[in-house]
This record gives structure tokens, sequence and C-alpha cells, in this order.
């Protein structure tokens, strides 16, 4: 009798709703399910079909189906888009819903599809900032069609076709007659690592690559030294080296080139980072103990007014010594050779005066002319290190925003540098969108993914349990960027509202950052996912249904999902939910009311909303 009432019930909500199983991550700007006829694929006879030869298209085709024969994946509930006008089924009605549908007798074509047919207009186009990444993906009873612009957006599409093709009563199944366009709102959507404060094997950033891959996430920022360590094996300054924390905690050439290569055969940018002339003490030293200032300082939490890092151990490289320039244009030359990507990111932030102080050379220009301040100094740097930095062809530098926003910042900025920002939310990125500034957006407060972890530093009494450490305990906890970012943190921040157009096209993506002072490779998987993916979405198709409200509680299932997938692919993705909220959609959200996040306006409330770009 009960199941009976409930077939009632809930009939008209499949007929309303498109019922389909799979829900690919990051939703795809544009997907229409034309009908509910499983359509068989063949995948031991899958072959491609496609103008002219080419290896990284061949080899992600083969990926994609070799991961699809092994994992023979079947999504756990999942849902259709949500509609506010249809009241949500109970936790009970959805399973059942999913059970009668898998139990309803289909009758399946036995040879199934076995040729996917891509088009590719511009197979030359190289993976840079701003390639084409758009595709189409067409399925019907008799074939499955990709176009794309460049080989890029040919990725992009087997990723797609990856999770759409399901594994349900024995057969490797589509749900139905499917077409996606599909193109990324953000041309730069990223992943920040660090492997300066703790060494990350080769094999666990290789990980990451295939992760950001699936999700459509294109670059990859290496933080590759910071003063701690230095892992890089150079043939310019080799000694640099015996800053590595050990023989095998190291990068050589062929390494970085092995990872490069390993991300631009999966569509992924590589950009990396050396700090400068900030955060840089290992491996500096070993060339010369004069490139670096106030090295051998005590950092000084003790008399912060005397500081000279905001971290342990102190070092900067001294601006005033000219043999800095020659040592930062030797390692920037020869990393600029192995990194293939038109953009490198050299630092710049968190420039502490205290540390200047110890320099000598410093000291004595600023006596040299009293009026001398220490914007003139930063200005002194960039005015000298920008040239070197440039000398190459189509090069893009990034920088942190600080150099131009934090008290001791330069006076003036080339336009064409690329800043990150990472304090103070909506307000630097208006600041430096408004100034002319490409933007990528790692805002602290929403996109790091180190925080609320706790502190780290030792011999640090806030953590006795007494009540003057309440507050302590109880509030940041030694994290300076408390608490930890949840998903839906991620994914809800609308990081170019109040932006006018104008300044909204200078916001031209977006990084979740993970630094890695309490990371290293046992746990940098599941500190990135599934989180990562929240951002991957944002800023692939954003995070706004059709009517411009959030559509937070719309990803929920898909990211539940996407997670069991990295799981099911070996990958150690942290779990978000008791399975429980997996298993029965919707089941564990705060409010039964689905529509709630409504309240919270449309894109077209400039006060509260990512700005739609195309
Ligand atoms: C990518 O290529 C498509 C098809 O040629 C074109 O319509 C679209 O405008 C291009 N997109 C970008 C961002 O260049
Ligand atoms: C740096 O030196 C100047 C001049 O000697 C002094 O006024 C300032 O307090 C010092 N700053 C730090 C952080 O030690
Ligand atoms: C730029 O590179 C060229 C060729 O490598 C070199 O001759 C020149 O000195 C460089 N200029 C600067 C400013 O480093
Ligand atoms: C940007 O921030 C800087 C430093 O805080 C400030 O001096 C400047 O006036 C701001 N500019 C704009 C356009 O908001
Ligand atoms: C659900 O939430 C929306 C937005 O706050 C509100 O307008 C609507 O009245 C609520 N619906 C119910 C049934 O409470
Ligand atoms: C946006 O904010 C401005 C300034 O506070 C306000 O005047 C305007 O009414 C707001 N717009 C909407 C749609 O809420
Ligand atoms: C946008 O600007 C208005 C007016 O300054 C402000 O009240 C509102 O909080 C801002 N919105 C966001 C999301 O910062």
């Amino acid at each position: 009798m009960k199941l009976t009432s409930l077939v009632v019930t809930i009939a008209p909500l499949l007929a309303l709703t498109q019922a389909v199983k799979v829900n690919p991550l990051p939703a795809p700007r544009s997907i229409d399910w034309l009908d509910e006829n499983p359509i068989s694929v063949n995948l031991d006879k899958l072959n491609l079909e496609i103008g002219a030869e080419n290896s990284i298209i061949s080899e992600a085709f083969y990926r994609t189906v070799s991961t699809l024969r092994k994992l023979k994946w079947y999504p756990a509930a999942t849902e259709a888009p949500i509609s506010s006008f249809v009241p949500f089924p109970t936790a009970e009605a959805a399973v059942d819903a999913k059970k009668k549908k898998r139990d309803s007798q289909r009758t399946f074509d036995l040879s199934g599809l076995s040729v996917v047919e891509v088009t590719v207009n511009d197979y030359a186009a190289d993976l840079q900032m701003g390639v084409n990444e758009t595709y189409t993906l067409s399925v019907s009873p008799s074939s499955i069609i990709i176009e794309s612009e460049t080989v890029w957006g040919v990725l992009h599409a087997f990723t797609t076709l990856q999770q759409l093709i399901i594994y349900d009563n024995s057969k490797f199944v589509i749900e139905g007659s499917v077409n996606i366009w599909d193109a990324p709102l953000y041309q730069h959507r990223g992943v920040m690592v660090d492997t300066g404060r703790n060494y990350l094997s080769i094999d666990s950033i290789l990980d990451q690559i295939d992760m950001m891959a699936l999700s459509k996430l294109n670059s990859l920022h290496i933080h590759l030294d910071d003063a701690q360590s230095w892992p890089l094996l150079l043939n310019s300054y080799p000694e640099m080296i015996m800053d590595a924390y050990s023989e095998r905690e190291i990068y050589t050439i062929q390494d970085l080139q092995h990872i490069i290569k390993y991300a631009k055969n999966r569509g992924v940018r590589v950009i990396p980072e050396i700090d400068l002339p900030g955060h840089a003490r290992a491996g500096w030293r070993q060339i010369n103990p004069d490139l670096v200032a106030c090295g051998d300082s005590w950092w000084s939490n003790d008399v912060w007014a005397s500081h000279t890092a905001v971290e342990p151990p102190p070092g900067q490289l001294d601006i005033m010594n000219d043999e800095v320039y020659e040592v930062i244009a030797d390692v920037y030359n020869e990393l600029s050779e192995i990194f293939t990507d038109n953009v490198f990111h050299v630092g710049a932030d968190e420039i502490q005066t205290g540390c200047y102080n110890m320099s000598t050379l410093i000291q004595n220009w600023f006596k040299e002319d009293p009026s001398r301040s220490w914007n003139d100094l930063s200005q002194y740097y960039v005015d000298k290190a920008y040239p070197i930095f440039m000398n190459k062809t189509n090069r893009r530098l990034m920088m942190w925003e600080d150099i131009l926003l934090t008290p001791e910042g330069a006076h003036t900025l080339p336009t064409d540098v690329i800043l990150q920002s990472w304090n103070n939310d909506l307000v630097n990125i208006q600041n430096l969108t408004s100034r002319g500034y490409d933007v990528i957006v790692s805002s602290s407060s929403h996109f790091y993914l180190d925080c609320g972890f706790g502190g780290w530093v030792s011999n640090d009494p806030r953590y006795i349990d007494d009540y003057s450490n309440d507050v302590f305990n109880t509030g940041l906890g030694g994290s300076w960027c408390a608490p930890y970012k949840t998903w839906q943190r991620i994914y809800d921040y609308d990081f170019t509202a109040n932006l006018t157009d104008a300044q909204a096209e200078h916001v031209i993506g977006a990084e979740v950052a993970l630094w890695s002072e309490q990371v290293d490779s046992t746990v940098l998987t599941q500190k990135i996912w599934p989180r990562a993916a929240a951002l991957a979405e944002s800023t692939w198709s954003g995070n706004r249904n059709s009517e411009g409200y959030l559509r937070t509680n719309e990803l929920t299932q898909r990211i539940l999902n996407f997670r069991e997938y990295l799981v099911a692919l070996g990958f150690g993705a942290s779990p978000l939910v008791p399975k429980y909220c997996l298993l029965n959609p919707h089941a564990c959200d705060l409010y039964q009311n689905q529509t709630v996040l409504e309240q919270y306006g449309t894109h077209n409330d400039k006060n509260s909303t990512i700005a739609v770009l195309n």
C-alpha cells in the first residue's frame, strides 16, 4: 500500500524534472536532456574519429575509456536541478524513486555506440592563458559528437563524457539524448600549492593535476620555494639545493618537465612562483650569504615591533645588493626555459621593514637621502627587477597584491602585471581592478584552504588551559585566517560583487590556495578535495542558476557524488557528510524550504552577485 501511494506522488515529480542520475561537475553552462531513453555505449569497441592525428587528444581519449572500464561507475542518489516550483521529495521518497527507475524495464541496443566523432578547428592553439576552451557534446542514439575550437576544449568534453557514461544494468549507458554547450566564465581557474614550507612528492602533485583536469580547473600555481627550503636542483646554482630538506626532497629539471608535460596533456597550465624579494632565505644564502638580509636574526614575536618576519625563519633578498639582481636573473632565466607557461609569478608579498633594518646597504641608502621612504625602496626593487622579468617573449607577470596595497608598497607598477588578491575581499579586488590591473582572486577569507587547523609555532603559551587564554582557544586558535573554509563558503563567494562591468572584466580568474606549513603529501589531497571542486564550478559555470539565484543547494549532490568519484579513482578526498546525506538527497539540509537562498538576491542585483561575463 505504502509503495503504491509513493508512486502516485512521485510520478508527476519525475515528469516535471529531468530525472537523470548523472550530474557532471562542474555543471555545464548549458545541458539539454532530450529524452530518457538510455543509449548504450560499446566501450570495448569505442573508437575516436578525428580529422587529424593528435597525441594529446588520443591519449586523453584512451584514459577516458580505460577509466570508465575500470570504474564501472554508478552514481549514488542524485537529482535533477532544483525547481523552486516543485516541493522536494522526502529522503525516503527519493530513494524509492531511484529504485523504481532502476527496476523499470529498459531495452538496450546490444551493439551500442562505438564512435566518438571529434572536430577541432584550431589544432595549433597552445595551452596558454585565455586559450579557447569551448566545446559542444551531442549524444543521440546514433552518435557521440564533440566539436571544439581547440584541443583543450576536447579534453573538457572528454571529462564531461566520462561523467555522463554510467554503468547501469550491466551496461555502459548514457541516460538519454543530450546536447551540451560549454565554456568557462573565467580563463584562469586554479589551485595553489606550496612546496617551500614542506616538500610535496611528485606523485602527490600529479594526483592534484588529475583531479583538477576532471573538474576543469586549468591552472596549477606552484609556490616553489620559501624561506624554509629550496627544493630546486638548478644548473645555474646547484648549491642552492643544500637547503632542500633532504636529498630526496628535491625536484630536478626533469622532474619539473615531467610535471609540466603531465599537466599539459590534461589541459592544466603550470605557473611557477619564486617568491621575491621577501620570503627568501633558503637556497639564496648558499650562493652568497650577503644576498639575504636578516636571515640569521631572531624573527621575534617576543617584541613584535622589531619582528623581521611574519613566521620563522626570516630572510629577504637585499634590495640594495647589485649581485641580487644577477642571481635573480640567472635563476629566473633558467626556470623560464623549463616552465612553458607565459605567466610567471614572482611573489612580492609581505616585505617586512624590520628585516631591512638589518641591512647595512639599505640603511646607508636611507641615510644618503633622508627623504627616502620604504615605498621608494619597494619602487627601487620594482624598477630594477621588472625589466629582468619582462625580458621574455609573451611574458605576463603575476605578483601578490602586497606590492601595491601595503604601507611599504611601490608607488607604481606597470598595469600589465596580474595581481593576486588575498586580503580585504571585495575592497582590494575593486581597488586593483579600478586601477586597471587584471586580478586573480584568492581572498583568504574564502579561498585559503589551510585556515582553521590551529597554529603551528611552538613554545606558545596561548594554548595553556587558563581562563586568560579562553578567547584565543575558542577563537582563531592560532590560525590567522580561521575558520576552515567549507565548500559552501567557497562556492557562495561573489567575488565580483559591486564591481562595474569594466572592473569585473579585469577579474580574470580565481585560485584556491593551500599554504603548506601544516601540509605535506600525506594530507595534500584531503585538504584540497573536494573543496576545490566548489571553486571549479563557480569559476566554470558560476554559482547561480538560470534565474540568477545562488545554486549552492543544487551543488550539494553534485559535489557529494564528485567526492565519491574521486575516492573510487583512488584519491583520498575528504568526506563532507555522513554517507546518509549522500544517499538521501536533501535529507540533511538545514532548511526544508528549498528556496531559502533566494532571499540573497539574483545576478541582476549588483550588490550580491557574481557577474555573468558572457
Ligand atoms: C571560442 O570559439 C568559439 C567557436 O569558434 C567562439 O564562438 C567563441 O567566441 C570563442 N570564445 C572565446 C572566449 O574566445
Ligand atoms: C627600523 O629602523 C628605524 C630607524 O632606525 C626605526 O625607526 C624602526 O623602528 C625600525 N623598525 C623595526 C621594525 O625595527
Ligand atoms: C635581455 O636578454 C638579452 C638576451 O638574452 C640580453 O642581452 C639583455 O641584456 C637582457 N636585458 C635585460 C634587461 O636583462
Ligand atoms: C587602493 O588602496 C590604496 C592603499 O590602501 C589606497 O591608497 C588607494 O587610494 C586605493 N585606491 C582605490 C582606487 O581604491
Ligand atoms: C522559502 O524561502 C523563501 C525565501 O526566503 C520565502 O520567500 C518563502 O516564503 C519560503 N517558503 C515557505 C513555504 O516558507
Ligand atoms: C545596492 O546597494 C545600493 C547602495 O547601498 C542601494 O542603493 C541599492 O538599492 C542596492 N540595490 C539593490 C538591488 O538592492
Ligand atoms: C556593495 O556596496 C554596498 C554599498 O556600498 C554595500 O552596502 C554592500 O554591502 C556591498 N556589497 C557587498 C557584497 O559587499
